[in-house]
């Protein structure tokens, strides 16, 4: 009997399998299809800082408002608003505790966020909820031109949220450091459970007949896993917390190799939108299938095997392919 189980984020999951934020994962009747087909955890979709923060500039509002009496209707519009606004993050906060009661898989809340501020205090709030932890997607413009200290901003925010709650923290950062490999290093080192390899921008596209700018690629392609695999691989040995790889992970082959350089865990997304959750199932299938080939029993057998091996001399080695590629030398 093969054991697929492994360990992200200090919680054990059955598989390695977990799917990632997205509208796939924004109602319960959807988290429960998901576990339904395999996965093993599920990112909800995310909230936003700014939405959070609006319930707290609305409420300052609201406040000033009752103060300086205003019009009976005016009144009556602003409740409205506030309770449309409130509505949000109560729904969210009910999505949470709803999963957690009708699932058995562990529910990981989502914000996406760019600044340390007041948000902070919900992540009490979702924590109490049940979520089993809460992933943060630092979510910092690498096309921002001003001379902010981009990088403190990660470290900053951490450090406040890491204060508040108790469940386990997890980050998704984008891979545009200027030294990614010492940033994932230093942000391993902040006490955070795990981190999210790669979080995916959407790319520009321009249409040449209307002129208008569109959006490339809603979903990712496979091709697309190989910057995730280079990172993970380099970095698996160097982190002192748990690593998901995420984006491009299409396949139960792709999961596998991900695996073989050091990840703990994968996050799907794109792949379920074009198939359908049930190629979950699918990619455990052939994981399963490859294991037995192998003679594998346990994801701990070959967890990070290729890159130990290859670890010895990894810069040299990249340089060694770039050379070998570019210069035609042999
Ligand atoms: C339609 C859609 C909605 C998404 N919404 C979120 C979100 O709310 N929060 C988040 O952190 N990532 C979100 N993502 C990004 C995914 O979680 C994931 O990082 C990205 O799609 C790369 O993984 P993939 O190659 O498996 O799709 C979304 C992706 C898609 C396609």
């Amino acid at each position: 009997m093969l054991d697929l189980s492994v360990k992200y984020l200090g919680l054990t999951l059955k598989n390695p399998i977990i799917v990632g934020s997205s509208d796939l994962s924004s109602t319960v009747e959807e988290v429960k299809k998901l576990e339904s087909n395999g996965a093993s955890a599920v990112v909800l979709k995310s909230l936003f800082e700014e939405e959070i923060l609006l319930e707290a500039a609305t409420k300052a509002e609201e406040a000033r408002i009752d103060q300086m009496f205003y019009a009976e209707l005016s009144e009556t519009l602003d409740y409205i608003d506030l309770h449309i606004k409130e509505d949000k993050l109560a729904k969210y906060l009910k999505l949470i505790s709803d999963a957690k009661k009708q699932v058995l898989i562990p529910v990981i809340a989502s914000i996406n966020c760019i600044t340390p501020y007041e948000w902070t205090d919900f992540t009490v709030k979702i924590q109490d909820a049940g979520a089993d932890a809460l992933e943060l997607n630092i979510f910092l413009n690498p096309t921002d031109l001003s001379d902010k200290n981009f990088e403190q901003t990660y470290f900053d925010i951490i450090g406040k949220v890491m204060k508040k709650v108790k469940i386990p923290v997890s980050v998704k950062i984008s891979p545009y450091f200027a030294k990614p490999g010492l940033m994932i290093k230093k942000l391993s080192e902040t006490g955070i459970s795990g981190l999210v390899l790669f979080n995916r921008f959407f790319s520009p596209d321009i249409d040449i007949n209307s002129l208008e700018v569109k959006s490339a690629n809603k979903f990712s392609t496979e091709t697309e896993q190989y910057n995730v695999l280079r990172w993970i691989a380099l970095m698996s040995d160097k982190v002192k917390c748990s690593l998901a790889a995420s984006t491009g992970i299409h396949s139960g082959e792709s999961v596998i190799k991900q695996i073989l350089a050091g990840a703990d865990a994968v996050q799907v997304v794109s792949a379920l939108y074009r198939k359908s959750p049930g190629h979950i199932n699918v990619m455990l299938k052939d994981i399963e299938k490859w294991m037995n080939k192998k003679g594998y029993n346990y994801i701990s057998q070959f967890k990070g095997k290729v890159s130990q091996e290859s670890a010895r001399n990894n810069a040299a080695f990249e340089r060694m392919q770039f050379m070998k590629y570019f210069s035609g030398i042999e």
